[in-house]
């Protein structure tokens, strides 16, 4: 990469920033396109987050990704936002356009192109069982409703923050059948019938010691697993490739919102598997 007069900058803002790999597939991209920008981590304190976004347009930056802790924070400082960022509170990606900073969510995009894209699986008209009922949950099963899913079964550790997350959807998408069961109920081979995707939004699976979120015995045969977590191999992405289910783990969507983010600052189609590519080899998995 070679950094000149006319270089361009782009970024992610977060506290702490050094785990971030968005750096190393952002960059691969803008290099396999030949285009002159460059992108930072960028460790910005909590109290330092007006000034930060000040800085975005001082810099002329291109714009730039948020994680950790600001995603919900930045949203009050920009000047637009996206009406997926109006629904959810939340956004991960800015927009520099003439000095104007229009914020985005890019997960439930980036989530559902990983699913139809890398999965080969559309969840229109399908029964979809989500775990989890904290951010990430929010995101997706909002575009998994608007991809047409016609029934979502949410399961949370915390029964109140599931019936939170449905009282939410019902709110938005009076349309989609939702159900809220129990946390135990996971144990139960009877919760999965018809169910043809199961998305874990949890963080159970971060850790050696969480265990696994369902099962082996009471996976159905023919279930599309979808696991976000992305650091390790998860037992629950370990259990279905055991079963020869289908399956995606987080690297995927990681992958694919960053590429959603591409794409807003570029306008150009992100060059995916040069991506792909460039994270597994900086994990050695190539
Ligand atoms: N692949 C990607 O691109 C991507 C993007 C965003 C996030 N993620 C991952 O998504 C996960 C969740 O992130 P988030 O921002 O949604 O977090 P969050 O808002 O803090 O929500 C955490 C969720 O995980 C549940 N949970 C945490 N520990 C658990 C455990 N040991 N057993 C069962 N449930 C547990 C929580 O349940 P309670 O409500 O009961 O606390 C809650 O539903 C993280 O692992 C994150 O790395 C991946």
């Amino acid at each position: 990469m070679e950094i000149k007069g006319t270089t361009k900058l782009c970024g992610v803002f977060g506290y702490p920033v050094r785990h971030s790999i968005s750096p190393v597939f952002q960059n691969a991209a803008f290099h396999y396109l030949g285009l002159d920008i460059v992108y930072l981590p960028l460790e910005v304190k909590p109290e330092n987050l007006p000034v930060a976004v000040q800085s975005l347009r001082a810099f002329s930056f291109v714009g730039v990704n948020v994680t950790i802790p600001h995603k919900k924070n930045i949203v009050a400082l920009l000047d637009e936002v996206d009406e997926e960022v109006e629904l959810l509170g939340v956004a991960n990606t800015v927009l520099n356009k003439d000095d104007c900073l229009k914020g985005f969510i890019t997960d439930g995009k980036g989530f559902l192109r990983s699913l139809r894209e890398e999965g080969g699986f559309d969840p229109a008209g399908k029964k979809v069982l989500v775990f989890g009922a904290g951010g990430t949950a929010y995101a997706l099963t909002a575009s998994l409703i608007r991809a047409g899913t016609s029934t979502l079964v949410i399961c949370n550790r915390t029964r109140e923050r599931a019936e939170e997350l449905k009282k939410h959807l019902k709110g938005n998408f009076p349309h989609c059948h939702l159900e809220v069961i129990g946390f135990d109920r996971r144990f139960d081979p009877g919760v999965y019938k018809e169910v043809t995707l199961i998305v874990n939004t949890t963080a159970c699976g971060m850790k050696d010691e969480d265990g696994i979120l369902v099962p082996p015995e009471v996976l159905p045969e023919s279930v599309f697993v979808y696991d976000v977590i992305y650091n390790r191999q998860t037992e629950l992405v370990q259990a279905a490739l055991r079963k020869n289910l289908a399956c995606l783990n987080g690297l995927s969507m990681l992958i694919y919102q960053g590429a959603v983010s591409f794409e807003i600052w570029t306008g150009l189609p992100a060059p995916i598997e040069v991506m792909k590519r460039s994270v597994l080899a900086q994990r050695k998995l190539l």
